[in-house]
This record gives structure tokens, sequence and C-alpha cells, in this order.
């Protein structure tokens, strides 16, 4: 008998949600404060590369695994003209980048950003403007990347020193259309016509390639979910994934209802699967629209972005703690839980602005967030399982009762490896829990790696980076197909077991 504070996870591995995709561990880099210049491009940094690519955040973004990188925006992209960022450095335009009042040099721009890829072995996803820029524009990108030489953009990127085609695969058609800050907004109708003539042109460019449909901008538009549903009207046949993007915040100062935001994440994707499935029904469509999850991260302390017309200035440089880094490990934890639907997702953003990352011109930096994310980067592969929870209950002011325990599991068949993720929300308790593999029994539970502390709000800085770090800890032993551990207060335990 076990007494109600203890909690038990169920794991068979024939309970399948999904196969998981790798593009779930992706990232977004953004013209916007410092990611670009300064974060990945820094020629004034003694860590810079013959190119002026940071050769230590480079090494980083490689540990960290991002399958893919969606860029140049955000924000950004709705007034980013493509062709000022290619050819000789010194004949490209200085701008005024209106988005975040700021100097863009574009001393980094297309071909710069290809390199930087393929340095760290990730897919470009990239965006085409669909605020001031035209259907043409789009089109011209994609001829830009992916056509064989022969024609004028094709030829372009030859003479700037590329013959090849990169053959970007994933293309987003704008960004956060639906928001009034956005340059060149457009309403629902407009928006979907726009983005259905831009798809149709980019695939006669390309017929490989797959798109992202701008969804909402954040569940708390007042135009959501109808935005989503006008625009998947006009586009369902035309685009692969529908995008959502979401900013966690703690304004409120209340950790239990913010560690249990899982719950407002799966709800804004219970959402838009209803409206996928809704328009698949009403256009008689025979394929599947998968979902986006193209910007989300925490961002609350420093929503900065006024840049003041200089050039990389200080922007949205959050410093992450503890409860952040928790809010984190369990968003990754409803990435699997809802990999069905869920294909993509895009860690806003990669270094300096709202970033696990912060550089100095001569240092790094890894914030408590860096932790969970890696962890998934690495470990997350096969297939997502449905584990059974059975976990005690806390009350939150925003969602009501929640289970103290935060689970998701993968299982990579061909590695013989199952990998379990627990967050405990609970302030103050440990969490007495006991593990059950129902079918197949690990051999053993290879390593057990946590992220732990007392206090929620502890968090790493150039003095005292190691503050809040992945520990591995003993590995429970494994008894007929049971293990049991005790899980710290304001924990990510992950267990990664051999089968
Ligand atoms: O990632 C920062 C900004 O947040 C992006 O530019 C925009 O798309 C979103 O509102």
């Amino acid at each position: 008998m076990s007494s109600s504070s203890e909690s038990h996870v169920y794991i068979d591995t024939n309970r399948v949600i999904s196969a998981i995709s790798p593009l779930l561990f992706s990232g977004f880099a953004e013209h916007m404060g410092r990611c670009v210049y300064e974060g990945i491009y820094d020629p004034a940094s003694p860590h810079a590369d013959e190119n002026g690519l940071r050769k230590d955040v480079l090494a980083v973004l490689r540990e960290m695994n991002y399958r893919s990188i969606r860029y140049p925006g955000g924000n950004f992209l709705s007034g980013y003209r493509w062709e000022d960022g290619v050819g000789p450095r010194d004949k490209r335009p200085v701008r005024r980048d209106l988005a975040w009042r700021s100097i863009e040099t574009n001393q980094f721009g297309t071909d710069e950003f290809m390199a930087f890829c393929k340095q760290i072995g990730t897919a470009p996803m990239m965006g085409v403007n669909m605020g001031t820029g035209t259907i043409q524009d789009a089109a011209n990108l994609v001829e830009y990347c992916n056509a064989p030489t022969g024609t004028k953009y094709a030829d372009m990127r030859a003479a700037n020193g590329h013959r090849d085609p990169y053959g970007v695969k994933y293309w987003c058609v704008g960004n956060e259309m639906d928001g009034p800050w956005q340059i060149g907004h457009l309403d629902a109708v407009e928006y979907g016509q726009k983005a259905r003539e831009a798809a149709k042109m980019m695939r006669m460019q390309d017929s490989s390639i797959e798109l992202v449909l701008c969804g909402s901008s954040h569940s708390a538009m007042p135009t959501y979910p109808e935005w989503d549903r006008v625009a998947l009207e006009f586009c369902y046949d035309h685009v692969d994934y529908h995008s959502m993007h979401y900013y966690a915040t703690n304004f409120e100062d209340d950790t239990p209802s913010y560690l249990a935001l899982s719950a407002e994440f799966e709800s804004f994707v219970d959402t838009l699967t209803g409206v996928l499935r809704y328009v698949k029904a009403i256009r008689r469509s025979k394929r599947d629209v998968y979902l986006s999850w193209d910007e989300w991260n925490v961002w609350y302390k420093d929503r900065s972005g006024d840049g003041g017309w200089t050039e990389a200035p200080h922007l949205s440089e959050e410093v992450y703690n503890l409860e952040d880094a928790l809010v984190v490990a369990q968003w990754m934890n409803v990435f699997l839980r809802r990999s069905d639907v869920l294909k993509v997702a895009c860690l806003a953003q990669i270094v300096n602005v709202i970033s696990p990352l912060t550089t100095t011109r001569d240092s790094l930096l890894k914030h408590t967030t860096y932790y969970p994310i890696a962890l998934f980067n690495r470990l997350a592969s096969g297939d997502a399982l449905d584990v059974a929870v059975k976990a005690p209950i806390y009350e939150t002011k925003k969602f009501g009762a929640m289970p103290l325990l935060d689970v998701s599991s993968s299982y990579d068949a061909a590695a013989g490896s199952n990998v379990v993720y627990i967050v405990n929300r609970s302030l103050t308790e440990d969490a007495p829990l006991t593990i059950h593999w129902q079918n197949r029994k690990p051999t053993s539970v290879k390593a057990v790696y946590q992220l732990a502390g007392t206090d929620p709000k502890a968090a790493n800085s150039f003095e005292n980076p190691n503050a809040v770090v992945t520990k591995t800890i003993a590995a429970p032993a494994v008894r007929d197909g049971q293990s049991q551990l005790v899980l710290p207060p304001l924990s990510f335990t992950v267990l990664e077991c051999t089968l």
C-alpha cells in the first residue's frame, strides 16, 4: 500500500503518443538587440573566427544540439529587405530597424546565416517578410537560396560566392501578422489571402519546401482563435505547419501558479488542435497540418525593446532563475506529451535576447534554463510515451488543483533507451516516487541528472556561474521493474535508463 503523499509513474513502451519530431528542439535568432551582433557574430571579440563568428558561442550551440534555427525575425522580419543583407559587405546599406528602433548594419545576412547553420550542424528555417515585403520578394528569396544557377537570384548567390543551392527546407510565411504592433499588420482575411499567394509562389520556386503559416502570437490575443481559423481556411492546403507563440510570465510573483503553467500550454495546443481538425474537415482535406511553436520562452523581467537608434543595443536580456528553468522543463514535457500534433518548437532566442546564454565581449554565461533545454535536446529521441502519473494534488490560484509532478517520457527502441523527465512543483516538499516499468524492464538506470534548489529565485551570474546547474546524482536500483527515489522540492530530474 502506498500513502497518499507518494507518487507513482507507470511506463509502458507500447503506449506511444507519436514519434518525436527532432524539430521540437529548435531555436530562433532575430536581428534584435545583441542576438546576432555580439552574440553570434562579433568580429571584435577575442573568440571570433576568421568570419567574425563567436567560436565560444558556436561551441555551446553545438552542444545544445538545436535541429533548426528560425531567422531573421521576429518583428524585425516584417520590415526587412533581404537583398540588403547579401553581396559585398562594404556595399550593404545601413538602415533604421523600425521594429526595435535600432541601427541595422546588414553585416550579417542570409549567406552568413547559412554559414553559421553549417558550422553548428543545424537546418536553417527562413522567414519571408509579409509586412512590407511582397509575394514576389518572398519567391525571390526562395530562388536565391534554393534554385540552381542560370537565373537572376540564383546567379546573385553564385556571384556572392555560393554556387551550390542551400536547399533551405523550412520557411515561415511572415511573423505574428495578427499583432497590431507588427509592421504591415494585416487582418486575418488579408493575411490569409496574401499568405496563400506567397505560399503558391514560393512552392512554384521549389515544390519540396515546407511552409509555416502565422498563427496567433499569444493565446491572450483578442483575435485568438478566430484568426487561426480564418488564416487556415485560406491556406490549409498550401502549408505544412501553423505557428503559435507564447511567452510565459510571473508578474504576480505567484510561484505555485507559475509552476503549473503546463496547464495553459496544453490548453493552447488543445484549442489549436481543434481548429486544425475543424478546418481539415470543412476543407474536405486528406492532409494534416501540424503545429509549430516557433517562439516560446519565459519573458517578463526585461521587456526592453527600444534600441534608441544604436547598433546592437542591450534589449530584453532576461536573467533566468530556478523557477523559470522548471517552467521551461515542463514546457518541454508538453512538447513530448503533444508530439502527435506539435512538430516544431523554436526557443526564442538562442543568445543574449531572452536567451539561456549571455555574452560579454570575451565571456559567456549559461543561465538556469540552459540546463533543461540541453538535457531534452540531447536525450529526447524515438517515441513519446503516454505515461500514467499518480501524484498528490496542490492548489493554485490560476489553475485550481494541479498534480505536484509534471512528467513525460521518451523511448528510443533502436538505442535501447528510455528517458523519464520529472518536475517536482512543490516549493517545500520532497516527493517520494516509484517508477513502474510495466512491460519492458530496464536493465539499469544509467544516469540521473537533477536541477534543484531551495530558492526559486536563485540565478547564475558572471560572478557565480554555477549557482544553479545540473548535477549527476546516484542512480536508483531497478528491482522487479521498479525504481524508487525521492525528488527534492523545486526540482527537475531526468532518468536515463537502458532497456
Ligand atoms: O522574440 C522577440 C519578439 O517576440 C519577436 O520579434 C516577436 O515575434 C515576438 O513578439
